[in-house]
């Protein structure tokens, strides 16, 4: 009897070990379906340029778009947020944009941009990667007579303003980064991609 158990006891064992295998195989047998799209597909959305209609931004307002998961803005700037541009770099660490690896060579211009009015930049503080505020009011009462519009980093006071040029005297060291991007029409901006650089 007790030989008759043991070989019963081997043969559950058996029958749980095969279940085991079938359904391994099974899983392998899915795997490589798996495994010839989902690295790709992931790594194409990951790094995927991302378009973005900029028609019905309108002057002085900001929009927020995802790009490589991360906060990306687009800002229609005015006439007169470009115009106060010049009369910020006395007070800016880079005025001149001369860290390279902050932006495209063609956007190391004073506007920091493709086209003067469209401002692309990254929405990550340069310190330590808070998300800063958009502040494009003109001396406001908490940020000072001197103010012509920019961003406030609320984590450690960093002050950027509405080219992404860091102030001098806050922790940030450098300015806001710009993507690569082009315009592809009137209304079309295409973020990821640097389009034909002359
Ligand atoms: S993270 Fe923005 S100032 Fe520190």
């Amino acid at each position: 009897m007790a030989h008759i158990k043991t070989n019963l006891t081997r043969r559950s064992l058996l029958v749980a070990a095969t279940s085991v295998v079938g359904a391994s195989g099974a899983a392998a047998i899915a795997a490589p379906f798996l495994a010839s799209w989902s690295p790709s597909a992931r790594a194409l959305a990951a790094g995927a340029p991302v378009e973005v209609n900029i028609s019905k931004v309108e002057p002085g307002q900001l929009l927020r778009v995802v790009w490589r998961g991360k906060p990306v803005w687009v800002v229609n700037r005015t006439d007169e947020m470009l115009a106060n541009l010049p009369a910020n770099d006395a007070n800016l660490r880079d005025p001149a944009s001369a860290v390279l690896e902050q932006q495209p060579a063609y956007t190391q211009n004073a506007h920091r941009s493709r086209q003067p009015k469209y401002l692309v930049l990254v929405g990550i503080c340069t310190h330590l990667g808070c998300s800063p505020s958009y502040r494009p009011e003109v001396a406001p009462e908490d940020l000072g007579a001197d103010w012509k519009g920019g961003w406030y980093c609320p984590c450690h006071g960093s002050r950027f303003d509405l080219a992404g040029r860091v102030y001098k005297n806050v922790p940030a060291a450098t300015n806001l980064v710009v993507p690569p991007h082009y315009f592809k029409d009137d209304a079309t901006l295409l973020i990821g991609e640097n389009g034909n650089v002359a």
